[in-house]
């Protein structure tokens, strides 16, 4: 398969963090967040002072979705926090087995990767640290400092995405602030040890 789109010149604009050509960008604010949050009165807290702010957004550069090729983007997540959980993405499941990248741009945050037994690990990233996140794991991305958290993404474009699971059940972990750092507790809300 070839077009002319594929053999285009992809360009990460590091200073307004603005990605060229992309197929699809996204903004998702607080109101479409609220539930996956542990403390969702914290999050109507801040929507009933009138602000729903964007949490992140993201550019993504789909050639085509099918086997063989990749999809590339540019996740930027706000600082800020709801309640003590800090700002982050849904967060999901690939339909096929597939991995993914990360590569830290700017900005502190963590990768949190779940199996599909419940096992839960998680990598610290920043500028020039890749997050690998391997086949088969659920993932979700949070910026645990205070500047934008932004990285590069790369996975199959055939793999589908699952968003059900984590809105379900969440994840088996969260990520607060306590003592003004990061910390990773036990989602009190997680109920099942199989997702
Ligand atoms: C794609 C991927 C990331 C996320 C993005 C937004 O497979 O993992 O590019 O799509 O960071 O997060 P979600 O998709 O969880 O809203
Ligand atoms: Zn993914």
């Amino acid at each position: 398969v070839s077009s002319e789109s594929s053999s285009r010149a992809i360009t990460l604009d590091l200073k307004n963090f603005v990605m060229t050509p992309a197929t699809r960008k996204r903004e998702v604010r607080l109101s479409e967040l609220k539930d996956y949050f542990s403390d969702p009165e914290a999050a109507d807290k801040i929507l009933s002072s009138g602000r729903d702010p964007v949490v992140y957004e993201y550019y993504e550069y789909v050639v085509e979705e099918s086997a063989g090729h990749l999809s590339l983007g540019l996740t930027i997540i706000y600082p800020g926090k709801v309640g003590k959980e800090y700002f982050m993405t849904r967060g999901h499941f690939h339909l096929k087995p597939a991995a993914e990248f990360y590569y830290g741009i700017r900005g502190r945050g963590m990768l949190l990767i779940q199996s599909e037994d419940g096992r839960v690990e998680y990598v610290e990233l920043r500028p020039g640290v890749i997050g690998y996140v391997p086949p088969g794991w659920g993932h979700r991305t949070i910026n645990t400092g205070r500047a934008m958290f932004v990285f590069f993404f790369a996975y199959p474009s055939d793999a589908g995405h699952d968003y059900g699971i984590v809105k379900e059940k969440g994840f088996a972990k969260i990520v607060i602030e306590e003592k003004g750092r990061p910390k990773v507790v036990d989602n009190p809300k997680y109920t099942s040890s199989t997702i």
